[in-house]
């Protein structure tokens, strides 16, 4: 099987700064362009830590890797909007998935004016609505882990932290941690864009009530937890 990676330039403890085909470096790996038989792909590689002892190490990457991957193939299963997924390689940790092209994240999304933000905001909501639909938790909902593409369809990415449950409270901390990084990034526009994202979470997803119910009382620890310190 033949994997090319386009203008990549790498040593042993990861890619030079400044190449053109990194798309993200996070705490736990690396995200590129690639091709993949020809088609233009993304590669998403885990590394090991090494303050973390080796075999937690191995226990947790494998695990992200492969919880990753199966929240992929349930959301593609769901009808649910995220990358196709194309090869896994668990000894390498690396997943290589569909490149969405162009797209751009939501937090570039809503640096936009206020006024075109309804059609983004209401696809967000019916997107995380029927992902809880289907009991997926996503673990890790921030701005940068949902993207919308040039032709205004949104997907979903990043599913390493993400978990099966059925339990309110998951869902309800999974919409905090959204709202939360909505408004730290976008105070000025955050109240309507989280009411805008909820009124059609609400309608995609039949117990929304009971989600949003518990929502309030996520709020409320979490503000007490701010005041703690
Ligand atoms: N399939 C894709 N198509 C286009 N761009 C992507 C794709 N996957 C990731 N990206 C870009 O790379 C960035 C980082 O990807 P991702 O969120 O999967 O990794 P991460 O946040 O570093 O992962 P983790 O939280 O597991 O450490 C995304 O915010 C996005 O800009
Ligand atoms: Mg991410």
């Amino acid at each position: 099987m033949e994997v090319v990676e386009v203008g990549v330039k790498h040593d042993r403890e990861g890619f030079v700064k400044g190449d053109d085909s990194l798309l993200g470096h996070g705490a736990e790996g690396v995200v590129k362009r690639v091709k993949f038989l020809g088609r233009d792909a993304v590669v998403k590689e885990r590394f090991s830590k090494d303050y973390r002892h080796p075999i937690l190490d191995r226990l947790l990457t494998s695990r992200r890797l492969a919880q990753e991957v199966k929240t992929m193939a349930r959301c593609r299963k769901l009808g649910i909007a995220c990358p196709a997924l194309y090869y896994v390689d668990m000894d390498s940790a690396k997943v290589y998935m569909e490149y969405l092209h162009s797209a751009k994240t939501l937090k570039d999304c809503l640096s936009e004016p206020l006024s075109s933000l309804q059609p983004i905001c209401a696809k967000v909501g019916a997107l995380v609505g029927n992902l809880h639909a289907g009991d997926i938790v996503h673990g890790d909902l921030t701005t940068s882990n949902l993207m919308m593409r040039t032709d205004g369809s949104l997907a979903i990415i990043d599913f390493g932290l993400s978990y099966l449950s059925s339990a309110e409270e998951d869902k309800a901390v999974d919409l905090y941690v959204l709202e939360r990084a909505i408004s730290n990034v976008h105070c000025e526009v955050a109240e309507k864009v989280n009411a805008l994202i909820l009124e059609s979470y609400r309608q995609a997803f039949g117990s929304a009530k009971q989600v949003l119910r518990r929502l309030q009382e996520v709020r409320s620890r979490g503000r007490k937890r701010l005041m703690v310190g």
